[in-house]
């Protein structure tokens, strides 16, 4: 889709507007990764960049009961919305939100003030390399990085899936990614890919049922309908060809400064 068309713009937005999550990921992954991460130490600083609408966010505010989380992302309504789901769900004290580009943090915290950044499912709008490189300085001495990664889980994905990745040309099987957390100064934890129903139930589900309700509305033939389709291909690709692709939650700390 061109996000430089208001019509295609309003129609992805229409479509994302509420939902739950804006990409795969469930509770179950994220308690296994915060494993993976371990002790983290008293009154922990918490980044969540790329934060989106914040189901994860809220699930870390449960679990570290002592952290301080910054919930970072660059779309308002999606703050305003962990606003909100944080107050109901009673964390909103352990939680700050902030409008910030990910690839600008350090005019936002000091240096090696951060015990763990979490991201989920945006790292690759900086590509992993660089969001590596350009948080670690962020990071206290004991501190980590939990994130997941698209990656190839195939030799030979099909033309439909690797054009579905035309946009990031980073995207890598698990191992160039293992290689890369290692050349960029980290020691790899652990890492496991998402389950399927972190994709079917807890991302396309909601987003399949927004695609009915606004099917309606958009004319066939229209931009906003040519979006919605897209939306639709995401999720059968998905169905169909699930064993060529995936997240990969990738969990390390560094290993030199
Ligand atoms: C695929 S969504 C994932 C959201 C959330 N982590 C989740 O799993 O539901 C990616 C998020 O990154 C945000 N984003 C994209 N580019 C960004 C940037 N340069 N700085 C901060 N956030 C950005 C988007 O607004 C979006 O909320």
């Amino acid at each position: 889709m061109d996000f430089g068309d208001p019509r295609q713009r309003a129609a992805f937005f229409a479509i994302h507007c509420d939902l739950p999550r804006e990409g795969p990921g469930n509770r179950p992954s994220l308690l296994r990764a915060l494993e993976l991460v371990g002790a983290l130490g008293e009154a922990p600083k918490v980044l969540d960049i790329g934060c989106g609408p914040g189901q994860q966010t809220i699930e870390l505010a449960r679990q570290l009961p002592e952290a301080s989380i910054t919930a970072i992302d660059l779309h308002q309504p999606f703050l305003d919305s962990l606003r909100d789901s944080a107050s109901a769900a009673g964390v909103s004290a352990k939680i700050d939100t902030l409008n910030a580009d990910m690839g600008d943090l350090a005019s936002h915290f000091e240096e090696s003030t951060i015990d763990l950044i979490w991201s989920e499912g945006a790292a690759y709008n900086l590509g992993l390399e660089r969001a590596l490189r350009e948080w670690q300085p962020l990071l206290s001495p004991r501190g980590r990085i939990a994130l997941t990664e698209p990656v190839y889980l195939s030799d030979d994905p099909p033309d439909s899936v690797t054009e579905m990745f035309e946009d990031y040309p980073g995207m890598q099987s698990i191992p160039v990614c293992r290689d890369l957390v290692s050349r960029s100064g980290y020691h790899l934890l652990g890492d496991f890919v998402l389950p399927h129903e972190a994709w079917t139930q807890s991302y396309y589900a909601p987003l399949a049922e927004r695609l009915d309700l606004l099917e309606a509305r958009f004319e066939p033939g229209s931009p906003e309908h040519g979006v919605l389709q897209e939306h639709r291909q995401e999720i059968a690709n998905y169905e169909r060809h699930s064993e060529h692709y995936g997240y990969c939650f990738l969990v390390m700390r560094v290993s030199r400064r």
